[in-house]
């Protein structure tokens, strides 16, 4: 606060958490013993929700956090959780069971919730990314993170009318990471964070943005530079002007103070024709970008899930 800056840390869970798995295999579903994972993507084992130990380590996790980040709020993440070994787990299924669950979704709904509480008798606010929320279980204090297509904006629009809070981090405007040839400079900038549905008077439930610079496919800080600079500035003014105050020709026009500024801290950003790309340019950055798809481990998934199914 002194430096009027929050800072918020994430633990992503249940999903996006082999490297937990790996040193801790009791949290997965069947004692797995697996590697830190190593490529990008969304992997199958996920902590096992049905176990009470997996309550236990995450409340000492989140109870040793509050001593480090004493800011009141902590993202729980809860994005991108396949349900392949929940649907198989004696303990996921048993514990559907005694809640009166009806599915794997609301089962990890369950989860978010429970651990939501837990923050909230500390006096600590949770925050998680949008994903499969439609079961609003959810407490109606926490504020949602809104980042892909499975809540469109029209749904988030409802839930915002209705009083939840939600922080914007749109893949396809405030993804950092992604090539320009996908999120262009002059989309980014002309993007509005406070969509259509959105009446006045809950334009407030709009807490801010969050841009993202996942660094799976950023190397070098040379790299995450170019990726963020002059993209952040466009960034920045969605967040900080209305629309109808917006101009895109002014933005640019004032891009040379900026680029010196960036200069000045050694800072190397793209330029305004990088940013915008066109024709093979763009169509280059594409492709680079979807080679990503390689890595998603799909053929891995298929016979690792036939190996835990056998068990
Ligand atoms: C996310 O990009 N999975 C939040
Ligand atoms: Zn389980």
């Amino acid at each position: 606060h002194e430096k009027c800056m929050r800072v918020i840390p994430e633990i992503d869970t249940p999903g996006h958490a082999v490297s937990m798995i790996a040193a801790y295999p009791f949290l997965s579903c069947f004692n797995r013993k697996l590697a830190v994972a190593t490529s990008w993507g969304v992997k199958h084992d996920v902590l096992c929700v049905g176990k009470e130990s997996t309550f236990d380590f995450m409340e000492g996790v989140f109870d040793e956090l509050c001593e480090v980040f004493t800011d009141g709020v902590i993202h729980l993440g809860g994005d991108e959780t396949p349900t392949t070994r929940w649907k198989i787990c004696p303990h996921c299924q048993k514990r559907m069971k005694d809640e009166g669950l009806k599915d794997e979704s609301e089962l990890h709904t369950y989860y978010l919730q429970r651990l939501s509480a837990y923050l909230e008798k500390k006096g600590i606010e949770a925050r998680m990314w949008n994903d499969r929320k439609k079961e609003r279980m959810v407490a109606s204090s926490v504020a949602w993170q809104l980042w892909n297509g499975d809540m469109n904006e029209n749904e988030a629009a409802e839930e915002i009318n209705k009083g939840r809070k939600f922080i914007i981090s749109d893949v396809n405007h405030y993804y950092l990471d992604l090539p320009y040839g996908h999120v262009n400079l002059k989309s980014v900038y002309e993007y509005d964070p406070v969509f259509k549905g959105v009446k006045k008077e809950n334009e407030k439930n709009i807490i801010g943005i969050e841009a993202c610079l996942w660094t799976e496919f950023v190397p070098d800080i040379k790299k995450a530079h170019y990726c963020t600079y002059p993209r952040l500035g466009a960034i920045s003014e969605t967040a900080w002007t209305n629309k109808e105050n917006r101009n895109y020709t002014r933005f640019c026009e004032n891009l040379g103070t900026y680029y010196r500024l960036l200069h000045y801290f050694g800072i190397e950003g793209a330029t305004v024709k990088e940013a915008n790309p066109k024709g093979l340019r763009k169509l280059l950055s594409r492709v680079y970008w979807e080679r990503r798809k390689l890595c998603w481990d799909g053929l891995h998934n298929i016979i690792d899930n036939y190996t835990v199914t056998k068990k």
